[in-house]
């Protein structure tokens, strides 16, 4: 019997505040005669530690325009050499002037070109300069200090000031704004605090570069961060990190997917490229339609990793890239194998060695802890079949240097045994729910197996309930079997949601320049997450309806055993659950339930709490009992064993 029940949004995100929900009204039960039996004192496998985790790329605006913080949408003028796309030139009253791409001048070898604003009339009360709307707005809360940065040179010394301000969209309203009073002719970075008062959060906001005089001045990496999650400089966005705690992931699948092997070679996802100061990252062309400023580059994936206490499970690029080029394997794949060799390095070498002192003068001297390496990705789309050899000189070569990492391959290969092999699932709910068995008979005696990409194709932009429901019955397959299932990771992982940013749906995470929500899918995999343990004990479903799935798990050292049941038909069902072993309950159980009305039922931006985990009491658990599961629901029951 249910004794109480509260939303648990809160909880997630740590507010404790609990609104009473009507979903203590249960409507009829059907009987069906579903019987889960748990023998609470046996383990028939080990719950693999990092089952859950993260798979990302850079799509939907993951990383600009998603997590990384940066505000300023192409600040470093690459995204088009013969236009400034998203800027646009401001001419203030009688003020005359133009702005143009300039290929010859820039801050860095990396970046070879700038912006060129010439002006020719402009003086305080009539001044001319540049605007960005940033990625669909620019984001501005109250009482906060943003971190404004650019670099500049002029056509002649002590030109200035340069003024830097935060304007409304709607009201014209200065928000916050700061100059520097001289520039230099030669290319130099400045810097500006910018400081909010007592406005509204919104996004209907943009930046403006202006000049008061005539002259010429040249920009490039003009950006804007607001506070970050940790304070970290050229970090992540906050709300989103937080969002992704509240899944325990164990791993970051990192940096892809297609953008790790881009259209082309020369497209490839080049980490080299992608270290030290801003100023020194070239930015690179992805396969989802727009350019990568690489500002989340290899080293903030792996201090983003920290932050949330994952490992990498580092996908090195292994010669195949996605418009059928591939690298012959042999001698002209011997450099793209040491590539992958000294990423590794990177990652988890020492100071002392060649590229752990790259890493050390980039700020992190620790090295990462790495397990996991994973050679391409999807290589069974390789219509040439190169895969077999190439992934055999990339295995050979990594265990070679490091015996101890494990190897995962993206497609069946047979000159080496993988350690591990990476299947990938996009499905409708009917599939996955026909499907929820497909690793029972596994041969154990083969390599591990990662589902780093898998997803229910329903609900747009983001999973709705009915996806959720498929999600979470797939995730029960997982879990019974996750002494060969080690790893698995949801993708896409995130969305900007406004309109033109997003290449693929549905994706677990929305977002726009200001807010965020997690779908239905979302809180499931919370849910989950949150209650795995570390034994899968013998149990059987007999008798159950056919949209009726379940997992069990305990915890040896806190003693609880978590019951998972998926109810996705739209009637009530009622579970009989007998437990038998020594183990017995306590009395009383902790009941999570994340329920929809239907299966289109779904979270956005405008409703983003509709549908979450909701908390209540179970006061009649005993060894046999008989448990009300809701329509289009998933429940977590958190057993405690004496
Ligand atoms: O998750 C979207 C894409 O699906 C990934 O980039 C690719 O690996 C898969 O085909």
């Amino acid at each position: 019997m249910i004794r109480s029940t509260h939303r648990l949004a809160g909880t997630i995100f740590g507010i404790m505040t609990l609104v009473p929900l009507l979903f203590a009204q249960q409507p009829a039960t059907q009987n069906s005669g579903a019987v889960l039996k748990i023998q609470t004192d046996t383990s028939v496998a080990q719950v693999s530690p990092s089952l859950y985790g993260l798979m990302t790329e850079e799509i939907n605006h993951s990383y600009d325009g998603g997590i990384y913080a940066e505000l300023i949408r192409n600040r470093a003028f690459q995204d088009n050499l013969n236009h400034p796309d998203h800027w646009r030139i401001l001419r203030d009253g009688d003020a005359r002037a133009s702005m143009m791409i300039d290929k010859s001048t820039g801050p860095s070898t990396a970046l070879t070109s700038s912006l060129k604003l010439t002006v020719q009339r402009a003086d305080n009360d009539n001044p001319a300069g540049i605007v960005n709307n940033g990625y669909w707005g620019i984001p501005l809360r109250p009482n906060t200090t943003y971190v404004g940065s650019f670099y500049a040179k002029v056509d002649h010394d002590s030109s200035g000031p340069v003024t830097m301000s935060l304007v409304n969209n709607n009201t014209g309203a200065v928000i916050a704004t700061a100059s520097v009073p001289t520039l230099a002719s030669q290319w130099k970075q400045y810097k500006v605090a910018l400081q909010t008062g007592q406005i509204a959060a919104s996004s209907s906001n943009h930046l403006v570069l202006t000049v008061a005089q005539q002259g010429t001045v040249w920009f490039s990496l003009v950006s804007l961060f607001p506070p970050t999650y940790d304070n970290t400089p050229n970090g992540n966005r906050i709300d989103l990190m937080e969002k992704l705690a509240a899944m325990h992931p164990a791993f970051l699948r990192l940096p892809g997917g297609n953008y790790l092997e881009g259209d082309h070679i020369a497209e490839r996802y080049r980490w080299k490229q992608t270290l030290g100061p801003l100023v020194d990252r070239p930015s690179h062309p992805s396969p989802w339609g727009y350019r990568s400023s690489d500002g989340l580059g290899l080293l903030e994936f792996l201090e983003w990793c920290q932050d949330l206490h994952m490992q990498p499970v580092l996908a090195v690029y292994a010669g195949y890239s996605m418009a059928q080029e591939h690298v012959t394997p042999g001698p002209e794949l011997a450099p793209y194998v040491q590539s992958a060799l000294d990423e590794i390095e990177y990652v988890s070498g020492g100071p002392e060695t060649k590229w752990g002192a790259v890493r050390a003068k980039d700020g992190h001297p620790a090295p990462f802890p790495l397990t996991y390496v994973e050679v391409g990705n999807e290589d069974e789309f390789d219509k040439s079949g190169s895969y077999d050899a190439r992934f055999a000189q990339f295995y050979d070569a990594i265990k070679k240097t490091y015996p101890k990492l494990q190897v995962i391959a993206t497609a069946p290969v047979k000159r080496r045994t993988p350690d591990v092999i990476d299947d990938h699932f996009y499905r409708t709910a009917q599939e996955f729910f026909e499907d929820t068995h497909h690793y029972d008979k596994t041969d154990r005696k083969g390599p591990k197996i990662f589902v780093g990409e898998w997803a229910t194709r329903e609900g747009s932009p983001t999973p709705d309930m009915g996806a959720a429901l498929a999600d979470a019955a797939w995730l029960t397959g997982l879990e019974r079997n996750s002494d060969i299932v080690i790893m698995s990771s949801y993708a896409p992982l995130f969305i900007n949601v406004n309109p033109g940013a997003s290449q693929w749906v549905p994706d677990l995470i929305g977002y726009d320049a200001l807010q965020s929500y997690g779908s239905p899918s979302y809180y499931a995999q919370v849910m989950f997450s949150s209650h795995i343990g570390n034994e899968v004990p013998a149990s059987t479903l007999s008798g159950a309806p056919q949209l009726m799935f379940t997992s069990v798990t305990r915890d040896t050292s806190k003693r609880m055993l978590y019951v998972k049941v998926v109810n996705a038909s739209s009637k009530a069902q009622s579970l009989e659950i007998q437990l038998t072993g020594k183990d017995k309950p306590a009395g009383t159980a902790a009941l999570t339930t994340l329920g929809g009305h239907s299966t289109a039922e779904t979270n956005s931006l405008a409703d983003p709490t509709r549908i979450v985990p909701v908390q209540s009491d179970i006061n009649d658990v005993s060894s046999d009992w008989r448990h009300a599961i809701p329509p289009y629901s998933i429940q977590v029951i958190d057993v405690t064993l004496q």
